[in-house]
């Protein structure tokens, strides 16, 4: 017989428990310590092991886990979990949506619940008046894997529910980490030398199938539901039901919603991508159900998915694969760049199947081996890059990458720049540099020759038709007609493409030499300070260093590549194939703000938008904030941080007036 003494005080520490639990997870805040809290669950684990009777199927210490199991039990779900069918674009929502409409046969604006897709582990909760009996992953629908003792010890689940409930109930949800969670405990992982988790996914997916429920204890999982097996009595609609299981202290998903007609959930779905990055969870898209509890039954399921519900996935930016092997890749200006060959993954809308390593220090630095699993990234237009290795599952390393002492390409010598963290292949003459160097120069930037694409470069480089670039300027028409994908009319037209690029500017010269770090913008600032290439070739460290714009290791690159006999010796051909580049480029006279980088700040009359157009077209780069490498800050009334910025930097500031006065 217990007595009454101890039985008052379990009870009081139970409920304490449960209050504290409650608002952890419901209201995100904590009243108490995690001292505190742990001292409450020691002291009736305590009791518990004393007058064992205690220790009831709802007693919140079965969160700290029991006894590892040797497998998991089966547990069948009967109505099944059913998967999803999706949708990957607004024009497919629209058929699902027209379809819907046409065996309902409404004519109105069907109501959706519009949810986001969380990307964890599908597990159901069986409760029997409103006490947790059962819980059990998705498995294959019908069969799943019994892993109550473990979904016991997430605290975001009740043992017990808040209203009395009689008969079963059975909630579906999801098993994730917040993404913070999972930083958190990779990082303390990564400390004690424990493998990183991929993803959070993986991760919750990992720690609730652990057959040793206490490892599960440790790891802060959550639960949200986002429906039940059966409709409860009296719930009509989708939202009814979010707002009954949150009544009985069941998480539901905040960032639901309810949206009317198509463009609505198209708008909700754009609104969630968007916020995607702020939300607390990994999302991967969003889940569009019919509202009505009545037109969910109507329109049934088939075999595998409900035919009331769709699956909207987003873009994914990231995406895991396996890295098969590094190889180089030689720029124009020999730059040997680490290419990760991968097993070909679908990442932010193309399929990806090599990915930059950038440079040695960052090859190093994410330790990226073959046979790795890695993260891709491709956000936007940006080159996909390899984000970060997860090594392997088997715990072995392939070997580590080694950068060669000579060029894979031509076998020159390779040397490596410290403070760049760049390898160059040192001769001149490398084929893959060539290639590169003929196409920088037909470039749009440079002297714009059209017709002088990658194939050609390739094919001239490769069929040793030319070693440099003053060699374009001796070809002749029979050589270049018998080239693939050439005939006599291409070859022709080539031919005078390349002397009318003759009569080129200084800057589209310079630009097209390729000197490292020496782009559009610098040529521009040079030869706007230099009157012609003579002047140019003949100047030293210091009269480059004069120049707006560049600095010593800039002013240190054009003195060797005027004063290096291979180098040299280029431009010299150029000037004698008929190369005489002068002043300052076609296009310079209305570029005033060449080169200068410029920020918009405070209340300006003309749209930013028009503005950064002006400016740029003026030849100024816009960047969003001041820094030590801004030029001009154009500042309007109310300006305020980078305003105060730019004047603790010392910078030029102008008014709209000014900025207008000298671009006109
Ligand atoms: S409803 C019968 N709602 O997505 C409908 N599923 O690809 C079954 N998921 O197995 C699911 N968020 O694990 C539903 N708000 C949400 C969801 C969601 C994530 C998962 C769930 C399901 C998978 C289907």
């Amino acid at each position: 017989m217990i007595p009454e003494r101890v039985n008052a005080e379990a009870e009081n520490l139970r409920k304490l428990i449960r209050y504290h639990n409650g608002i952890y997870y419901a209201e995100d805040r904590s009243e108490i310590s995690d001292g505190e809290y742990d001292a409450l669950m020691l002291r009736l684990i305590e009791l518990e092991s004393q007058w064992p009777e205690l220790s009831t199927e709802d007693s919140p210490t079965h969160r700290v886990g029991s006894q590892p199991l040797s497998h998991f039990p089966s547990i069948l779900w009967d109505p099944p979990m059913l998967s999803l069918d999706n949708v990957f674009s607004a024009e497919e929502f629209g058929e699902f949506d027209r379809r819907i409409r046409h065996e309902l046969q409404l004519e109105e604006d069907i109501v959706y619940s519009v949810e986001p897709k969380l990307d964890g582990l599908a597990v159901a909760l069986i409760y029997r008046n409103g006490v947790l009996l059962r819980a059990g992953t998705r498995g294959d629908g019908s069969d799943g894997e019994d892993v109550t003792p473990n979904v016991r010890t997430l605290r975001s689940i009740p043992l017990k529910l808040s209203s009395n409930l009689s008969g079963d109930l059975i909630v579906r949800g999801e098993v994730i980490f917040s993404k913070d969670d999972f930083h958190k405990m990779n990082r303390e992982r990564k400390s004690r030398g424990l493998p990183s988790f991929v993803n959070p996914r993986n991760a919750a997916s990992g720690s609730l199938r652990q057959l040793d429920s206490r490892i599960t204890a440790s790891r802060p999982l959550c639960f949200i539901a986002y429906g039940t097996a059966r409709w409860p009595a009296g719930i009509t609609s989708q939202h009814s039901l979010f707002d009954f299981l949150g009544r009985l202290g069941i998480p539901v998903n905040p960032y639901n919603s309810v949206c009317r007609g198509v463009d609505e959930v198209e708008n909700a779905y754009h609104r969630l991508e968007e916020n995607r990055d702020a939300m607390p969870w990994e999302i991967d898209g969003v889940v569009i159900k019919l509202n009505g509890a009545s037109l969910q039954t109507r329109m049934g399921t088939l075999s595998r998915f409900p035919r009331w519900a769709a699956a909207w996935k987003f873009k994914a930016e990231e995406a895991v694969t396996r890295l098969i092997d590094i190889e180089l890749q030689v720029g124009r200006t020999g730059k040997l760049t680490p290419v990760a060959k991968l097993e070909p993954v679908f990442v932010g809308g193309v399929t990806v199947s090599s990915a930059t390593l950038h440079n040695e220090d960052e090859l190093r630095r994410k330790d990226a081996r073959p046979g790795d699993t890695v993260i891709v990234r491709r956000a936007g237009d940006v080159i996909p890059e390899v984000a970060r290795s997860l090594g392997r599952s088997d715990g072995e390393r392939g070997k580590r990458f080694e950068f060669p002492l000579n060029c894979p390409v031509c076998g020159g010598p390779v040397a490596r720049e410290e403070d760049a963290s760049a390898h160059r292949c040192m001769n001149p003459s490398c084929p893959a540099k060539l290639r590169e160097s003929l196409f920088h120069w037909g470039a749009r930037d440079a002297l714009d020759i059209e017709g002088l694409g990658t194939i050609l470069a390739e094919q001239l480089a490769d069929k040793d038709l030319v070693g440099d670039v003053s060699d374009l300027y001796t070809l002749t028409l029979p050589q270049l007609a018998a080239l693939d994908r050439m005939g006599e009319k291409s070859a022709g037209n080539l031919l005078s493409e390349l002397e009318k690029s003759l009569s080129t500017s200084l800057q589209r010269f310079i630009t097209g030499l390729g000197i490292p770090g020496i782009g559009r913008t610098v040529s521009g600032l040079l030869s706007g300070r230099f009157s012609d290439l003579h002047e140019l070739m003949d100047a030293g460290v210091d009269e480059f260093l004069a120049a707006p714009g560049i600095g010593p290791v800039l002013a240190d690159n054009l003195y060797r590549f005027f004063h290096e006999k291979i180098t040299r010796g280029v431009v010299d051909r150029l000037l004698n194939v008929g190369f005489n580049p002068q002043g300052r480029g076609d296009d310079d006279e209305c570029r005033p703000l060449l080169g200068l980088t410029l920020v918009f700040t405070g209340g300006i009359s003309i749209p930013r938008s028009e503005a950064r157009i002006m400016a740029e077209k003026a030849g100024a780069k816009v960047t969003g904030s001041v820094s030590k490498n801004t030029d001009i800050v154009v500042a309007g009334p109310r300006a305020g941080d980078k305003l105060q910025k730019a004047l603790d930097l010392g910078l030029e500031i102008i008014s709209e007036d000014e900025f207008l006065n000298r671009i006109r």
